[in-house]
């Protein structure tokens, strides 16, 4: 058949069975033969790079492109709801409704108030055309590259499923607890800071600059609101059950009712049942469903009359605090934990509450034994809000004091001036520290030692084989086996994986290193600013701050990293192991500044690379890909084919053009 038939017919088919999975949970082919589908899809785009269209299934994986997000206004405002905590305002908003529409008979729609963020959806012909987020209400983020890697959101219609040619619509992009709970257990072994709530996560992921990382997160969106100017019904509600029809993820569980007492029996069987759902809600949306009767209504300054949100009490439960333990993370951070009777909130049990710091248990000063209030408002990790007073007697338990020694090493602990942070210096010798580091060691963005997992580096730590990360090169399959020969084939696994991992590139091996403050992106400016770990050891504050993303902080961290005779000794050992310590010569000859300080548009298509080696020549050179054109673009490089309204944007703002010829020049090729 021929190629563009084939693509087009793939791209349907992609979108079909999408939404079989994502919508309607029926899927209809096994995931092996969906991702059969879609490499013959990406091998067929690749070769027709011509027939690009960014609603085309591939998209959804994020393409690694960075962009700054444009402004756009709403062509309608995006309006929020007044709030109500009881039923009593409940009654009042029902009533001002009663009356505003003087004695005419009218139906609310009662739904769930999903806890994301929202986002509204422009399509034209079928086809999504831009996603752009609240914002202030008149205008918001053009997110549009980000929300095409939610895989519920479909990005082209079915034919002839009845949809208006022009409309908007609205909803919730969120996280939902399983992929909230995952990413923060990620966080947690990379000791990042967690999320407080999936609401901040999506928040956090939608705002990401790469839709690569959008597509790893799994965000989902509920759909909740119908715009336009040729809609199927007048009824809001049957509005949202036309757009489930042409592919939108509309929640199930709303409701047309009439009368108040309906409304609280929503209400209440929310209360609890919320508890169940997949995602975080944090109240009850009222809407009253004629758009005519919606009109008649109006709006006072901030908000519709004709739609009200009943907000959910955030969960508190009263239970007795028994002890308090300590923990100790990678950087030697000591964690205090309250441990309490326990106790239902939120649908789970709860034993545990973080407590912070040392300034925080002093402010609320607490007492073994006391009664305490917990609280889990969205929040995954519970926390303490207060001591419960009405329980306090003469007999008081003993106050809570933070310890002043190690829980794991006996070392006397330090409190660093302007950090609210308790931390154990024992680095060298403090087994939490320890296997920290190693597990941060082998994680997926540092070593990528993937045979290997925390139960491991705890079991080898135990029989004493590793005490850092340099030990595990020295390790021998009897030794990782422990003399056991049914355990040879998961041994041999690890062993190998270790020795692997000497071929991973130096930026990485410097993120592994676990020099404070330097994260991923970090090490990656380093390595390429300073070429070896040499280059690096041997720089002085000076050199370092010279490094124009490189702060006091990084600086100052990695002086005293190399200023210490163990980690000199360390890099010795990692070093025989045949790690690498120096970014490749290839990379090294074909790096230049060439391009320092130029934000690049990359559009059209190619003749000699394809855009993503366009992308990769840009960083080697020094310059910075942007997604978007802003007058802060330097130019932009264009190959054939770049669209119209790119090119008159560009115009507008005085934004230079570059042919690939030009640019190859440019950069020396
Ligand atoms: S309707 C004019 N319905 O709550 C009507 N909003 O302040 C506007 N939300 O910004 C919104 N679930 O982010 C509506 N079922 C639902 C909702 C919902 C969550 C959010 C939305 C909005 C805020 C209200």
């Amino acid at each position: 058949m021929e190629e563009t038939k084939r693509i087009e017919q793939l791209r349907n088919e992609l979108h079909r069975h999408n939404y079989l999975y994502y919508i309607k949970n029926e899927p209809a082919i096994t995931d092996q033969e969906f991702d059969a589908l879609m490499h013959e899809l990406q091998a067929l785009e690749q070769r027709h790079p011509e027939l690009f269209d960014p609603n085309s299934p591939t998209q959804r994986v994020g393409s690694d492109l960075s962009n700054d997000f444009p402004t756009v206004v709403h062509q309608r405002p995006m309006l929020s709801l007044a709030n109500t905590y009881n039923r009593q305002e409940v009654a009042e908003f029902y009533e001002r409704v009663r009356q505003g529409l003087q004695g005419e008979p009218f139906e609310i729609c009662c739904e769930l108030k999903f806890d994301g963020l929202s986002i509204s959806l422009h399509y034209e012909h079928g086809r999504l055309q831009r996603a752009v987020t609240r914002g202030d209400g008149v205008q918001g983020d053009d997110v549009t590259p980000n929300v095409r890697t939610i895989q519920s959101i479909p990005l082209v219609l079915p034919p002839d499923a009845g949809w208006p040619d022009v409309f908007e619509i609205r909803g919730e992009v969120l996280m939902p607890w399983a992929s909230f709970e995952k990413l923060n257990r990620e966080r947690q072994q990379q000791e990042e800071t967690l999320f407080a709530n999936p609401r901040n996560a999506a928040s956090g992921t939608l705002k990401s600059k790469q839709p690569a990382v959008v597509a790893q997160r799994q965000l989902d969106a509920y759909l909740y609101y119908l715009l336009g100017d040729e809609l199927p019904a007048d009824g809001h509600y049957e509005n949202l059950v036309a757009a489930r029809s042409w592919g939108f993820q509309v929640s199930q569980h709303m409701r047309k009712v009439s009368t108040l007492d309906e409304i609280y029996a929503f209400i209440d069987y929310w209360d609890t049942e919320r508890k169940n759902l997949p995602v975080a809600t944090d109240g009850i949306v009222l809407k009253v469903n004629s758009q005519r009767q919606q009109r008649s209504l109006g709006m006072t300054a901030k908000n519709p009359r004709w739609a009200i949100a009943y907000k959910f009490q955030a969960e508190q439960a009263s239970t007795t605090l028994r002890e308090v333990t300590f923990q100790v993370g990678r950087t030697g951070a000591v964690t205090p934990v309250a441990n309490m009777d326990p106790v239902q909130l939120s649908g789970t049990t709860v034993r545990r509450a973080t407590l912070n710091n040392a300034d925080f248990i002093r402010a609320l000063d607490l007492h073994l034994g006391d009664h305490v209030l917990v609280e889990k408002g969205g929040e995954i990790i519970p926390k303490i809000t207060a001591v419960d007073e009405s329980f306090i007697t003469p007999d008081r338990g003993p106050r809570v004091e933070f310890i002043t020694t190690c829980p794991e090493c006996g070392t006397p602990l330090v409190r660093y001036e302007g950090e609210a942070a308790t931390y154990c210096p024992n680095d060298t010798a403090c087994p939490p520290q320890i296997k920290g580091r190693i597990e941060h060691f082998i994680s997926r963005k540092a070593m990528n030692i993937d045979s290997m997992g925390p139960e491991t580096v705890d079991d080898l730590f135990h029989r004493g084989l590793i005490r850092d990360v340099a030990d595990l090169y020295d390790l021998t399959v009897p030794q990782i086996n422990g003399g056991n020969r049914n355990r040879d084939i998961s041994a041999r696994k690890l062993f190998d994986g270790i020795r692997a991992s000497v071929a991973v590139p130096f930026e990485r091996v410097l993120f592994a290193l676990g020099i404070r403050f330097v994260g991923e992106t970090a090490a990656k400016v380093l390595a390429r600013n300073f070429k070896s770990i040499d280059a690096l050891a041997a720089a002085s504050l000076d050199d370092l701050l010279a490094v124009s993303t490189i702060g006091p902080a990084i600086a100052k961290s990695v002086l005293e990293w190399f200023a210490n005779p163990s980690h000199v000794f360390l890099l010795e050992r990692l070093r025989a192991a045949g790690l690498q310590f120096e970014i490749s010569e290839e990379r090294k000859a074909a790096q230049s500044n060439r391009l320092e300080g130029k934000s690049i548009v990359i559009s059209g298509v190619f003749q000699h690379h394809s855009r993503d080696e366009y992308k990769a020549l840009i960083e080697q050179h020094g310059g910075k890909n942007v997604s978007s054109i802003s007058a802060k673009t330097s130019f932009i490089l264009a190959g054939e084919n770049m669209g119209p309204a790119k090119l008159e944007k560009a115009q507008k703002l005085g934004v230079s053009i570059v042919s690939e010829a030009e640019f190859l020049e440019m950069i020396g090729e």
